[in-house]
């Protein structure tokens, strides 16, 4: 495609303003997100279109939309380097997703394993945005023709769909949308519930000694770790049989940098009591300077809204365009 020669990679992500940020969310994605900033053009959406989905108390995503905000410049998002952006600041992702409505089967949807989850949570009222957001999450990617779009590993089946669509619609107009490849992390794709190492810590989860939330005080993330679920077993080994185990590791592994060999050496000979304690160590010096950033960020909301707006002007310019190319391709008039 013209635009892709000798262009920047571009990389896009969105994360729901749902809850407090968690470290699935930090290890999974944010982690890479911080990482790419200075090879990649990069785009970051606080998706709080997408948070509505499921019932949402609007004081709490009014809250939760800034303190994510400040969250993310915390973990090291710089907006100077990357567009930080709201997602209902930029209607063009609305208005992209209805055209991508068009372009994709109840078939498709219906496959969605988040939807089949998540509208067995709602048994009285499944609400259509609840089977369309994998469209909204499309248009998100596609508005910016992402090269590479990093996520944890449950979003994977939301990513082939998306290049589904744009590939369905670039046979019918071609050379309208790059085709956006997921970028997964090897170690950490998917962080573990502590309380239950079989199902992945999600914001969703009602026990909340199962997930580590970045804004933790010292105690809350020793306590977690220490009540964090293990096998009976005594080897710090990092194997599917060891659910409990493997995920204290690849949380150490992201802590510490050691590598996975290196980490079960060093605990060759040691139970899991003093590896716990090793873990929250390592977590507890890992988190403090982003949990000291994020307080100081928070009470200063005029700036967080300053930029969240600077990020919106400078992503609608890339979103609009994409949006005037389909709307002129599928015979829209546009002036
Ligand atoms: P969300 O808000 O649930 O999660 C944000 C990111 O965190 C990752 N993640 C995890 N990674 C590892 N282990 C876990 N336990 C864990 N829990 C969450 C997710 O994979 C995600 O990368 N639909 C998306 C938001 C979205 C989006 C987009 C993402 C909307 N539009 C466009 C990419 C591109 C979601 O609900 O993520």
């Amino acid at each position: 495609m013209e635009q892709k020669i000798g262009r920047r990679k571009i990389i896009l992500s969105g994360i729901q303003p749902s809850g407090k940020l968690h470290l699935g969310n930090l290890i999974g994605a944010i982690r890479n997100w911080v990482r790419l900033q200075d090879e990649y053009q990069c785009y970051f959406a606080i998706v709080d279109m997408h948070a509505i989905t499921v019932p949402t108390e609007p004081s709490k995503l009014k809250v939760q939309t800034l303190d994510l905000a400040a969250m993310l410049i915390a973990c090291g998002i710089d907006p100077n380097k990357s567009v930080l952006f709201i997602q209902s600041h930029v209607p063009e992702h609305a208005q992209l997703a209805w055209v991508l409505n068009c372009y994709t089967s109840m078939g498709e949807l219906n496959r969605m394993t988040q939807f089949k989850d998540k509208s067995a949570k709602q048994k009285d009222f499944i609400n259509v945005g609840l089977f369309t957001y994998p469209v909204l999450q499309a248009a998100d990617i596609l508005l910016y023709q992402a090269d590479l779009v990093p996520v944890g590993e449950d979003q994977k089946q939301h990513l082939e769909l998306s290049r589904n669509i744009a590939e369905r619609f670039n046979y019918y107009f071609p050379d309208t949308f790059n085709l956006p490849e997921p970028m997964i992390p090897e170690v950490g794709a998917r962080i573990m519930s502590l309380q239950d190492p079989t199902k992945k810590m999600s914001k969703s989860d009602e026990n909340e000694k199962s997930i580590i939330y970045i804004s933790d005080s010292e105690n809350e993330i020793k306590n977690k770790i220490k009540r964090a679920v293990t096998d009976s077993g005594a080897n710090v080994k990092y194997t599917d049989k060891k659910p409990g185990i493997k995920n204290l590791i690849a949380i150490y592994h992201i802590a510490t940098g050691l590598s996975i060999p290196e980490i079960e050496q060093k605990f060759a000979n040691k139970g899991y009591g003093e590896f716990k304690v090793a873990v929250a160590e390592a977590l507890v010096e890992y988190l403090t300077p982003i949990r000291n950033k994020y307080l100081e960020l928070k009470s200063n909301q005029k700036e967080l809204k300053s930029i969240l707006a600077s990020g919106a002007d400078a992503a609608r310019k890339v979103a609009n365009k994409t949006l005037r190319k389909v709307y002129k391709k599928i015979g829209f008039i546009v002036e």
